[in-house]
């Protein structure tokens, strides 16, 4: 049932191409440069009126909103905010008519996300529901359905649900700029063009996974692991923070990269590594600058970088290659070798990968 494979974590790991696939099937169509799912219940006129997209969330599904969040502003240009489930349910929160609530849910029944579902849906608000597990709570309480069709997701740390949400939120982006007049459909194109090679590229990376080892054995005794991103590099470095402590147990922080100087800067010295996402991509200078101030302090460089960048081989102890892609489809690929570290990590602690200590697949408490 593994498939040959040690862990189901890691099955599901390589899973990711296919499964990625199977979120795009059927959506895409590149001739028009546009998205078809009518199955979201997001009309075009809706799609055109809505004044503010409000994302809920918990766990990795919440940094799946985050990207989601930067491609709906910067795509279809509409305000959009991320909010941990949690949090909204006990905070008053205010919805209109005319906001598109997402609950993004690998599960479907988290509690959490089901209360700042209903909480939206009592103030009138339309509820789309994007999940993995069909017919479930959320999708059953929501006006629409966007699903990820990633199968099954045995292993309690979340992998390829993650990379299918982000598969159809910037489908979804693409959707809603192209209803708005926001994203014209050469535009359109491109960017559902890079998205339609992704899993080919993500193979790629997959494939050649032996630098890996050597990152997890260079990490095994860190008690601390610091992970920096900007832009869409910013919730991967979360995400990679995430995956890291939840089953190898480590401490880790994922961080925005420029808010480095606010405060994590402090514990940088040569016992802490330091995992940089910074590919090719606009934010690639300053996030360069942050790894150079993370060098003048002896802290230890993992770099997560476009294959050929020839400056990162000269101020990272270490790096992944990420193929060059259009910066809009780069988490995709950069959340790929964050995920084996933490796979391999906890695996040589001898962790029990696929049902860590105290933690649960689907929280239905609070
Ligand atoms: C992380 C993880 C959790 C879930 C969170 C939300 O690996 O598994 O953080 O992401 O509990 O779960 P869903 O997406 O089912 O609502």
């Amino acid at each position: 049932e593994r498939g040959g494979y040690k862990h189901f974590m890691l099955k599901e790991i390589h899973e990711q191409p296919d499964v990625v696939e199977a979120t795009l099937r059927g959506r895409i169509d590149l001739a028009a440069g546009d998205v078809h799912a009518t199955e979201m219940g997001v009309t075009p006129e809706f799609a055109k009126e809505l004044r503010r997209v409000y994302i809920v969330a918990c766990g990795t599904s919440h940094h799946a909103g985050i990207a989601g969040r930067y491609w709906i502003e910067q795509l279809a240009r509409v305000p959009t905010v991320v909010e941990l489930a949690s949090e909204v349910r006990y905070r008053e929160p205010i919805f209109f008519p005319d906001d598109l609530v997402i609950a993004i849910s690998q599960s479907g029944e988290t509690a959490d996300t089901i209360a700042a579902l209903k909480a939206a849906k009592a103030q009138g608000a339309k509820v789309l529901a994007l999940c993995n597990v069909l017919d479930s709570a959320i999708p059953r309480l929501s006006d629409g359905a966007l699903y990820t069709h990633a199968g099954p997701e045995i292993g309690v740390a979340s992998t390829k649900a993650f990379t299918t949400q982000l598969a159809a939120l910037l489908l979804l982006a693409v959707y809603l700029g192209r209803r708005r007049d926001s994203l014209p459909a050469e535009r359109g194109r491109e960017i559902l063009q890079a998205l339609w090679e992704i899993p080919s590229h993500m193979r790629e990376v997959l494939g050649d996974a032996d630098y890996v080892h050597a990152i997890a054995k260079r990490l095994v005794h860190a008690k601390d692991v610091l992970f920096l991103g900007r832009g869409l590099g910013f919730p991967i470095a979360l995400e990679g923070a995430l995956k890291l402590k939840e089953i190898s147990y480590a401490h880790a922080e994922g961080y925005a990269a420029g808010e480095m100087k606010h405060g994590p800067i402090a514990l940088i010295d040569e016992a802490l590594p330091v995992i940089v996402v910074c590919p090719r991509d606009a934010h690639y200078d300053k996030t360069f600058s942050n790894l150079q101030e993370v060098r003048a302090r002896e802290g230890q460089v993992v770099a997560i970088a476009t294959k050929g960048d020839e400056s990162i081989l000269e101020i990272a102890q270490h790096h992944v290659w990420i193929p060059k892609v259009p910066d809009e489809v780069g988490p995709l690929l950069t959340v790929l070798p964050l995920q084996l570290i933490a796979y391999y990590v906890a695996n040589l602690k001898g962790n029990d990968v696929d049902q860590p200590r105290n933690l649960a697949k689907t929280v239905t408490v609070e």
